[in-house]
């Protein structure tokens, strides 16, 4: 299928509604998503992005009916991650010397995976290809997420095609942003943003600045993900400044495991002891081995302060907190405050290790922690929440 963008732009992607887990299993995609394609017909006809590997059959197919792909003068790379790359080797077995436009590392990229020595333009930030009416004007962004990408600005049509940047993994049929439910929007934004960009924020501010500074009239984003930015393109530019800037929420997230549920009463109570002390605060639990860890991730990075608890088993961390620190770590979250919690029966050695896996993360830990011996009484119960109530005192 199909779909106009304007006169002379037509999606040529693939909605993917199934689609569960994305990057293997390290993100879960619970709105699908989709992998957006685009036909440019002006004097010369451009490909930009392709369909990931297991679609691209169907992506030729599908595009053979739109047009004859000896028509196709020029494809552009945006980024060469499999999703956006994967249909090349099907499409290049029919066009096999239609020049591929991308960066020097795109070239590198594709050669990694396809293993073919296609017809590479490389291009740098301020290199054009005149396609007629419009002109196509190249904006490197290394580490936007990979050292490949790239965005391609179409003048005329003032669209910018970011591919992965501004993007969601959320599948609609009606591509636009005006067209869909904006709170789900919004969230499968946030999470995209919080847990495939925030290890790269310093890059995103300096690349939207440059971005600006061109003055660049813009109708439209089309990114390779999700929606195209239509009805206000810039809400989304706005909101990645926002998220970029060591972004928080006046909220505190608590998130534990527990054995025999005494790490879970150790949370509510000093989930307790913060509310007592701030009523502003939201405070929100999760037993992180219940919870989707990207979620998480999303919960981290809207707080201002985390609280970590696992009980100690075989003189160690809960597997799903364990792990969800690494993801943390990986994420590179700056300006956030956190502190451990956790239940033990003898040896008890969650807490310290939790408190410098926090350290290590990146975290800013406001104390050791705190724990508990077997079942938290209501003594230790008060104990826990005026330790709440430091915490929220460890903030001011
Ligand atoms: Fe959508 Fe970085 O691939």
């Amino acid at each position: 299928m199909v779909k106009k963008i304007t006169d002379k732009v037509t999606w040529v992607g693939k909605v993917d509604w199934e689609l569960t887990h994305f990057h293997g299993h390290e993100y879960s995609t619970s709105k699908g998503s989709s992998y957006n394609s685009y036909l440019i017909r002006d004097e010369k006809t451009v490909l930009i992005d392709t369909v990931w590997l297991p679609y691209d059959q169907e992506f030729v197919s599908n595009l053979k009916k739109e047009i004859d792909l000896n028509q196709i003068d020029y494809i552009v790379a945006n980024h060469n991650e499999i999703d956006h790359s994967g249909a090349l080797a099907e499409l290049m077995r029919e066009i096999p010397n239609t020049p591929i436009y991308c960066t020097a590392n795109g070239a590198k990229i594709i050669k990694g995976h396809h293993h073919q020595d296609w017809n590479f333009v490389t291009v740098k930030t301020g290199d054009t290809l005149n396609i007629g009416e419009s002109i196509l004007t190249f904006v490197e962004a290394p580490m936007l997420h990979w050292p490949d990408s790239m965005m391609t600005y179409m003048s005329g049509e003032n669209i910018l095609f970011s591919n992965d940047a501004f993007g969601q993994h959320y599948a609609t049929e009606s591509l636009f942003d005006d067209k869909v439910d904006n709170c789900e929007l919004f969230a499968e934004a946030i999470k995209y943003y919080a847990n495939i960009l925030t290890p790269f924020s310093r890059f995103v501010t300096k690349k939207i600045e440059e971005l600006l500074s061109f003055n660049l009239p813009l109708n439209m984003i089309c990114t390779s993900h999700g929606v195209i930015w239509k009805n206000e393109p810039t809400q989304i530019i706005e909101k990645y400044l926002e998220w970029a800037n060591n972004y928080q929420e006046n909220q505190i997230t608590i998130i534990y495991d527990t054995m025999w549920e005494s790490t879970r009463k150790m949370a509510e109570a000093i989930a307790d002891g913060i509310i007592k002390s701030d009523s502003d605060v939201t405070v929100k639990l999760f037993n992180a081995s219940k919870e989707d860890k990207n979620d998480l991730i999303t919960e981290i990075f809207k707080s201002k302060a985390i609280l970590m608890g696992s009980s100690t088993i075989n003189n160690g961390l809960l597997h799903s907190i364990a792990g969800l620190v690494e993801m943390a770590k990986g994420m590179k979250f700056k300006n956030k405050k956190a502190a451990s919690f956790g239940s033990y029966g003898w040896s008890g050695e969650s807490i310290k290790l939790l408190t410098e896996k926090l350290k290590d993360a990146g975290f800013e830990v406001v104390n050791d922690g705190i724990r508990s011996l077997w079942v938290p009484d209501d003594d230790e119960k008060t104990k826990l929440s005026d330790y709440g109530k430091s915490i929220v005192e460890s903030l001011k």
